[in-house]
């Protein structure tokens, strides 16, 4: 494939594989005790997607999956802005044990405040799994029980996530080239 913007392979298809397999392992774990289970995988889009289809095939027990799409606004860079519900889900919350997927937490803001309209639909359990963390940039804490990699402070785009919408469909991540 066409490589053109992306400086280097920073994961593998085959790393990523492995990481997925691994965090499928460590959800069964997690859930597979559990009593009268009723998972709801919950997806953000667009940039889950990728992960959440890979993800939901490693995982061995009953669920359904929903998808929501939130919009930050305010000043794109730091994301500290209001959330807003651009497509809310389609299936109720409320007593269902919620698994969110998302692709990579940043500086935490998106997610953290998504976070906070879940548990006001008072679910029965919340965890949360993404597949990359950039830890030092981290603005507020979110709680992730379940972490692919933790990555430097590089913007990567591939496997679902983008930059100005293109190159979700790198089936490897990248760094993108720095501009000079
Ligand atoms: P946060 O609110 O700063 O945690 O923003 C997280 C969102 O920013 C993610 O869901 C991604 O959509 C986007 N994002 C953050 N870092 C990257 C990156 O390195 N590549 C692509 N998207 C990113
Ligand atoms: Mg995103």
């Amino acid at each position: 494939m066409d490589n053109h913007g992306i400086d280097k392979e920073f994961i593998s298809a085959e790393e990523i594989a492995s990481t997925v397999a691994r965090l499928g392992k460590e959800i069964n774990n997690h859930y597979s005790s559990k009593q009268d289970l009723d998972l709801l995988v919950i997806g953000l889009l667009r940039g889950s997607f990728v992960f959440m289809a890979d993800l939901i095939r490693h995982i061995e027990l009953p669920l359904t999956v929903d998808f929501m799409t939130v919009s930050s606004y305010g000043d794109a860079t730091t994301s500290t802005a209001n959330v807003k519900v651009v497509m809310d889900l389609d299936e109720p919350v409320e007593g269902k044990d919620v698994l969110m997927v998302e692709d990579i937490i940043d500086t935490g803001n998106t997610f953290n405040k998504v976070i906070g309209l879940i548990r006001y639909r008072k679910p029965r359990s919340l965890k949360i799994c993404t597949f990359l963390s950039k830890p030092s940039r981290r603005q507020v804490e979110v709680p992730i029980d379940f972490c692919g990699m933790e990555i430097p402070d590089e913007f990567v785009c591939g496997y679902g996530l983008d930059y100005a919408q293109k190159y979700r469909n790198l089936p490897y991540i990248g760094i993108l080239k720095k501009k000079d």
